[in-house]
């Protein structure tokens, strides 16, 4: 099977993944037209999707002469542009030195090349050799004006994920202002759609939300300069009678951690039209003769067995494609982080006092949170000092991370590169180094401001500062931490004229930053974070192989939490603490087998004082750990399936990993409300292998796979509120069948 076919008769390209197949064709007036996204169709061309009707007050192009059918305000296209007579919401528009906004984008030419493209200093996925990922590139251009749109998509035929991005190049002879330029453009010839999305806030981060499509936009954005806890950049259409795993569905997830915005349109013809990209708020680029715009890329699935396929196809698209550190297959060390056992308040001391009793009971990496370095004692000074405070951590940083290493524990260290306090040494020196408007007190937000670091001298002024601190430690691991919002967007290195760049260099200079760190560090864990988890996007994980979830430790509100993040990104990549009790956030009190239940579907670790946890709780957190470290490999390689949902009415919730060979499935979960005269709650399983014997190792019962799916298995009665749920099966070998 070709992942990629073009047909020079009926001028029809295909991309075929192993289930699914999308389709264009170059139509009349070379006109790209979208044909089909779906289930894999083989050979068939999907060309008599498209009718063409005579509909009053959607004009035509005017090579279309008197033929009133052909209109674009109807027509399923692949990228349109502004100002072409398609009133629904577009890929691009420009304006022209005339004031003018038309462009008539027609099919030029295409190349079909071995592997995935790249985008230059753009998270992007990526093959591991050239027979993962075939590209095609169809480039469009506007006669008039010489501006060229070049159509990126990576086909990824194991994973069944398609990426897309679009590259911008002013061929013409006149400056051009970008205004906007969508990555990913979709036309769905279907109504009754539903929109599943994931909106939060902080410490309530990607809460689902499902609605049906209605005509008229709808609108997913951020403008806050990061993704967002308010709403991840991503998004899933389904047929409204889809379920976990019924229906037809369509996911997309944009590979970019700045301002983004998804529309979905119903338009007239009950056709649904999708756009995903930066936000054209503040966004203006401009683009001088032969200068390009890359738009940054977006992750497109489909699937026609419900959601959990969606939510395979992009956990397994990005554990392989996406997530570049090598701890993405490896075991991850379970941590102990200071935050909320010490806030600012700590001395070399009580580190090590944590640490020792970590140790103690099997943890194999520090983490040493924020306040260590300039004068940090709380949060209002001391970003963008880098260096330690030796009134806090007497002796000396190096000193303390010895001892630490000498514990035979690995170290690790929060900074927040991107951030200025205006009470510090950095600002003092180079007030002008943060984006401030001239002449307007800035907006702060938690004290501080944010550094620019569009500008390379500031990004390489600070990393040389980290730099500095990571090798004097040797240190093992990183939290790469951002605590507010970007605004006074304003840059002074650059012209009036280009401050609509701004917001997009900067995310651009964030990626630098990065970059440098993990190139320079091949072997360092990188967690970043975001006040929680307000980066939680695909961006981030081309760096960072997790991502703090959120700052609420909360293990009931975090099943919300973290159920939600599972749609999109696996659950390797979410950062999960198990932390003390009543918990610091919702004053709840959960025992220590539910946080660690919750905490163990992420990448595991303790966030609490150990040195004042009782020894009985101790005992229970190393065997927890020794627990952890056995299920890993399952939680981290296998596929994942929603059993039960936050709010339904099981009382529970309850998900599963199930190994890729069937072989073992751990169930885990959280029931709710205790109920006096309690209703028995069923769970059934999903992904085993039906027809072979299941043993399940606590009670050593035995069931078929079609059994524990179809029949289901109740749910303990629950003793008190919250507690645990947990099942472990090994698929019994044909010996051991024969010796039951
Ligand atoms: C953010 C992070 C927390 C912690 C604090 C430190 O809120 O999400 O985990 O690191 O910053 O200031």
């Amino acid at each position: 099977m070709d992942p990629i076919k073009f047909n020079p008769q009926t001028r029809v390209f295909t991309l075929r993944t192993r289930s699914t197949m999308y389709q264009m064709q170059i139509e009349r007036y070379d006109t790209l037209v979208h044909l089909y996204y779906g289930a894999n169709l083989g050979d068939a061309e999907i060309v008599h999707r498209i009718v063409n009707l005579d509909r009053g007050f959607s004009g035509n192009p005017y090579e279309a002469e008197d033929d009133r059918r052909f209109s674009l305000d109807v027509l399923p296209q692949e990228y349109t542009a502004e100002g072409n007579g398609d009133y629904r919401i577009q890929g691009i528009e420009i304006r022209h030195p005339d004031g003018s906004n038309c462009l008539q984008l027609k099919y030029r030419s295409h190349k079909i090349l071995p592997g995935k493209y790249s985008l230059p200093g753009l998270p992007a996925l990526f093959a591991r050799d050239s027979s993962d990922a075939s590209t095609l590139e169809i480039l469009l251009a506007d006669s008039v004006s010489g501006v060229e749109v070049k159509l990126l998509y990576g086909v990824f035929p194991q994973c069944d994920v398609i990426t897309r991005a679009v590259e911008v190049i002013n061929n013409g002879s006149s400056r051009i202002a970008l205004k906007k330029a969508m990555s990913l453009e979709l036309d769905i010839p279907k109504r009754s759609l539903d929109m599943i999305h994931f909106y939060g806030r902080h410490n309530m981060e990607r809460q689902t939300e499902r609605r049906p499509v209605c005509h008229g936009i709808q609108t997913i954005e951020s403008k806050r300069g990061m993704s967002s806890h308010h709403h991840n950049p991503a998004v899933i259409l389904c047929d409204r009678t889809a379920t976990e795993d019924y229906g037809e569905c369509c996911g997309v997830v944009f590979v970019y951690s700045g301002n983004f915005q998804c529309q979905v349109e119903l338009d007239q013809a009950e056709q649904t039209r999708l756009t995903m990209g930066i936000h054209h708020s503040n966004f203006s680029f401009r683009l001088n003769p032969g200068e390009s715009f890359i738009a940054p890329e977006a992750v497109l699935t489909w699937s026609g067995k419900g959601l959990e396929q969606i939510s395979h196809h992009f956990h397994d698209a990005f554990r392989k494609h996406l997530i570049r550190s090598s701890y993405v297959n490896r075991h991850r060390p379970v941590l102990v982080n200071n935050w909320e056992a010490t806030y600012f308040q700590f001395d070399e001391k009580k580190l090590y006092g944590i640490a020792k009793a970590a140790k103690d009971i099997g943890i194999e990496l520090f983490v040493l949170d924020d306040g260590w370095f300039g004068k940090r004692d709380d949060d209002i000074s001391g970003l963008g000092d880098w260096y330690v405070n030796e009134k806090k951590i007497h002796g000396g940083l190096p000193a303390l991370v010895q001892r630490i290493h000498d514990l035979g524990m690995k170290f690790g260290i929060w900074i927040e590169p991107e951030m200025i306090s205006e009470d510090s040494d950095l600002y003092r020196a180079h007030p002008d180094w943060c984006l401030k408007v001239p002449g307007r007190n800035p907006m702060t937000s938690r004290g501080q401001l944010n550094l620019d670091v569009s500008r390379k001298e500031v990004r390489d002024y600070v990393m040389g500062q980290i730099f500095q601190v990571l090798d004097a430690c040797q240190v093992e691991y990183v939290k790469w931490d951002v605590n507010r919002a970007v605004s006074n967007v304003y840059s002074l290195s650059l012209p009036d004229d280009r401050q609509g760049e701004v917001l997009h260099r900067h995310m651009l200079g964030v990626y630098d930053m990065m970059e440098q760190l993990v190139s320079r560090y091949p072997d360092l864990l990188l967690e970043t974070c975001a006040g929680g988890g307000g980066r939680f996007d695909a961006g981030m994980l081309y760096y960072s192989p997790q991502i703090w979830c959120s700052d609420n430790t909360d293990a009931i509100d975090r099943l919300e939490v973290q159920y939600g993040t599972s749609f999109l990104y696996p659950v390797s990549t979410m950062g999960a603490h198990v932390s003390v009790c009543p918990n610091h956030q919702t004053g709840r009190t959960t025992s220590m087998d539910t946080r660690a239940a919750v905490a163990m579907s992420g990448t595991f670790g303790y966030e609490l004082d150990l040195e004042h946890m009782a020894d009985e709780d101790k005992k229970l957190a190393a065997a927890q750990i020794k627990e952890f470290k056995r299920i890993e490999p399952l939680i981290q390689s296998g596929d994942y399936y929603r059993i039960t949902a936050p709010g339904d009415d099981h009382n529970a919730v309850v998900w599963s990993f199930v190994a890729k060979d069937k072989r073992k499935a751990l169930v885990l979960g959280v029931t709710l409300r205790k109920y006096a005269n309690p209703p028995i709650t069923l769970i059934h399983l999903r992904g085993l292998e039906a027809d072979a014997q299941y043993k399940e190792t606590g009670s050593g019962h035995v069931y078929t796979g079609a059994v524990l799916m179809y029949a289901g298995i109740p749910l303990p009665v629950p003793e008190t509120d919250y507690q645990a749920v947990r099942f472990e099966f090994v698929m019994l070998s044909c010996l051991d069948t024969l010796m039951l």
